[in-house]
């Protein structure tokens, strides 16, 4: 079954910034599409869901078998009692890990088989998966020295159980390069959102919108890129009026100074965290 929402999800290792950029393209596609953004995650975005992470990720010991259930239960209902809800509605969700996730931990790091682990989710969830998944990548080491804090059970899990879910994140995005965009999560932050722009307004059809909402933002000047938006003066934005001011720069937030109307801002809703 198809849906009239869009269907985003973000994937790579711990701390290869999916988080930020998660809420980055948020904000952008609640602008460009005006349509409702619903940030949600894996495992918690419920929550029950809350519960499992507390127990998957700050409990005792799980058995490798036990551990995949969990997650395959926290994403059963998040789909049923959110994800699937919203994308009826026709909102835009984006969520931080799905069950490409699972695949890459539980099968890729704990060696479960990747049949098993993939069918799970797929039962799990009635088979729905996303329009568009993002691979932020980085190398395990370099991600490992971004983290701060007390690590969680699954970034205690040694280099090699990371290398190996890294390696099956790789394998699966050249596999359905349809679905996957992959992109170096060591790049600046901002040249990492302006491509995800690029290749989620491309995969989303989005391509024609996005360039409506730029020309209509700054009909003087030419097409403003996906990924550098055109800086307007803050008289001009008023004029445009609602959602017409194009895209926020990377990092921007929506600027309440700047705006005329509530736009995708207030658009970005439902962030379970
Ligand atoms: P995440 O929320 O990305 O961690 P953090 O906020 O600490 O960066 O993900 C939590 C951890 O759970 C992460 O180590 C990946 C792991 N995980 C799995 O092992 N399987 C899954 O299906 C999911 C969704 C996450």
């Amino acid at each position: 079954m198809t849906f009239p929402g869009y269907f985003v999800s973000f994937e790579g290792g711990d701390g290869s910034g999916k988080t930020t950029q998660a809420r980055l393209l948020g904000e952008w596609l609640g602008e460009v599409t005006g349509r409702e953004v619903v940030l949600t995650r894996e495992p918690g975005g419920t929550p029950l869901g809350a519960e499992v992470r507390r127990l998957v990720l700050h409990g005792d010991h799980v058995d490798a078998r036990a551990e995949a259930l969990l997650y395959a239960a926290d994403r059963a209902h998040h789909v049923a009692s959110l994800v699937r809800p919203a994308l009826a509605r026709g909102a835009v969700v984006i969520t931080d890990r799905y069950l490409d996730s699972s695949v890459a931990y539980q099968a890729g790091g704990r060696e479960l088989s990747e049949e098993d682990v993939e069918n799970l989710s797929l039962w799990a969830t009635h088979g729905l998966l996303p329009d568009v998944t993002i691979l932020l990548d980085v190398d395990p080491e370099v991600a490992a020295a971004r983290l701060s804090g007390e690590p969680d059970r699954l970034e205690r899990a040694g280099q090699e159980f990371h290398r190996r879910a890294r390696e099956t994140f790789l394998r699966r995005a050249a596999a359905e390069p349809a679905r996957w965009v992959v992109i170096d999560a060591a790049a600046p932050l901002q040249d990492v959102q302006a491509q995800i722009r690029v290749d989620v307004a491309a995969r989303l059809d989005l391509t024609p919108v996005v360039e409506e909402a730029a020309a209509a933002a700054a009909p003087e000047l030419p097409p403003a890129t996906l990924g550098e938006p055109a800086e307007l003066p803050v008289d001009e934005v008023d004029e445009v009026g609602e959602g017409g001011e194009g895209a926020a720069g990377p990092g921007e937030q929506p600027g309440a100074d700047v705006r005329g109307d509530a736009v995708a801002g207030d658009a970005v809703a439902g962030d379970a965290r």
